[in-house]
């Protein structure tokens, strides 16, 4: 699965994208992401990527030239199945959604940056919205690692333990159980005896158990649904 992100600050999705399991991701080509620069495709002699809004109102709003190109230099070279614009105006994302787009091949990300983005662009080139939660950020880069980190992760192989992203919160729309490793007691902390019990159907059922309840106390809506 490949990634393209289209940012004005590169710099702000290094470290995110290039440690832990990412990176294990993309050194094993189980993905690529490639972080690309909208001024190099700016006009301008300082390589300006924003204007002022038409209007008048405060603030900057970045351009369509030099995002227009990008996405046609982009497409030329290969098709994309979304072209998602992260915003804070966009649909709620979910895990269903990562699981859905971890079935796509080339995802192609644009990051909102100052006030927003020429309307054009979200009227004629975007294919998709999506806001990471209803607050707003500084810019959608962060949105965008969020994005590439709950898809990658679910990629067969990404993860040392197969059945482990099967295993997550919300993938049954409850809860994960809490989980403990030794020692099995710490400053008189003691870990649930029957997760020492070693009997592995007591040990599923407490679990799940567990999962539900947690599920009906901090998030019942997700019950509901
Ligand atoms: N850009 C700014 N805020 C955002 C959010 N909450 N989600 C996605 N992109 C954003």
């Amino acid at each position: 699965m490949r990634f393209d992100i289209l940012t004005v600050v590169p710099d702000l999705l290094d470290s995110p994208l290039n440690h832990s399991i990412l990176k294990r991701a993309r050194e094993n080509g189980i993905a690529e992401i490639h972080v690309h620069d909208i001024r190099n495709w700016s006009t301008d002699r300082h390589r300006k990527v924003d204007d002022y809004p038409f209007g008048g109102d405060a603030g900057m709003v970045m351009q369509l030239q030099p995002v227009y190109d990008a996405i046609a230099t982009l497409r030329s070279q290969r098709d994309y199945d979304e072209i998602i614009y992260t915003s804070p105006d966009g649909e709620r994302f979910t895990q269903k959604m990562a699981n859905t787009l971890s079935l796509k091949k080339n995802i192609l990300v644009l990051c909102g940056h100052y006030k927003g983005i020429d309307h054009r662009v979200r009227e004629h080139l975007v294919t998709r919205e999506i806001s990471i939660g209803d607050y707003v950020l500084t810019g959608g880069e962060l949105a965008a690692c969020v994005l590439c980190d709950a898809v990658i992760r679910l990629l067969p192989g990404a993860m040392g333990d197969e059945t482990s992203a099967l295993t997550d919160s919300f993938q049954d729309n409850l809860l994960a159980p809490p989980v403990y490793t030794r020692p099995a007691e710490f400053n008189g902390w003691r870990v649930p005896e029957v997760l020492l019990s070693g009997n592995p159907a007591l040990i599923d059922e407490w679990q799940e158990q567990q999962a539900y309840e947690r599920t009906r106390r901090l998030r019942p809506e997700l019950l509901q649904e």
